[in-house]
């Protein structure tokens, strides 16, 4: 694959990452997409970092993105850390396996150490993560919703190590996904896009496997 580089996004690339979204998770997850219109909604939500929403480019073509917002780790004594969550994160299909992925995620990484963050949680697909550090968040010892839940698609990952050890913790997730709710709003967002098939999948029997299931030992 030729040489890409990584950079910060602009607002002149907004529209590009858009398409570039829509087009990377239609069908995927459900039949269809919304992280468009989530990422189109997520840039005006105070929980959004744009210091961390990168994307990389190939001879002048958007070809990925990760964009990130704020969550919260609650320890037992009530206290809130400030942590972050990515997503969505996505590649172009033609360039998906070629690690440019798995750079996305390092080169943002690596800034966000610098801003002190320590610690990322996202739901996602462990397959495409458990190779890069992140592990079950019943490890990590990070409930969700209610204590003691470890939701299979809950994934930790330290950005400097130990960074969760010695207690236990609740997952307190932005709202900025809350936008996608408004299914109205979504078609009519969508609207604005070139027509596209929305059908069945298997990946979406996967994420249903994953998002409806928990770790309990
Ligand atoms: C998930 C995604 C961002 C990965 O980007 P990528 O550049 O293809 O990933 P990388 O090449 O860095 O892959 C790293 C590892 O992730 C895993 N992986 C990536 N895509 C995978 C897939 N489709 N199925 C299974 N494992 C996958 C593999 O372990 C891979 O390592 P390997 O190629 O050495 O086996 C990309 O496939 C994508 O945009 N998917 C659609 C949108 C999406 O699902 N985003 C994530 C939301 S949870």
């Amino acid at each position: 694959m030729s040489e890409y580089s990584i950079r910060r996004e602009t607002p002149e690339d907004y529209r590009a990452v858009e398409e570039l979204t829509r087009e990377a998770f239609w069908n995927v997850y459900k039949p269809g997409a919304d992280e468009h219109y989530f990422i189109h909604q997520m840039r005006n939500h105070p929980d959004f970092i744009p210091e961390l929403a990168f994307v990389a480019e190939l001879d002048g073509r958007i070809i990925g993105n990760i964009m990130y917002t704020k969550a919260w780790l609650e320890d037992e004594t009530g206290t809130r850390k400030e942590i972050l969550s990515f997503g969505p994160l996505c590649v172009a299909r033609e360039y998906q396996r070629h690690k440019v992925g798995s750079a996305l995620i390092e080169h943002s990484f690596g800034i966000a150490r610098g801003m002190g963050y320590d610690v990322n949680i996202n739901f996602g697909n462990p397959g495409n993560y458990v190779r890069r550090g992140f592990v079950s968040c019943k490890k990590k010892n990070v409930s969700f919703a209610v204590e003691g839940n470890y939701p299979t698609a809950l994934l930790v990952c330290e950005l400097v190590p130990n960074a969760l050890d010695g207690k236990k913790w609740m997952y307190i997730p932005s709202t900025a996904a809350d936008c996608c709710e408004d299914t109205a709003a979504v078609e009519a967002f969508d609207a604005g896009f070139p027509p596209k098939e929305k059908k069945w999948m298997p990946s979406q029997e996967e994420f249903y496997i994953y998002s409806h299931s928990s770790v309990i030992r």
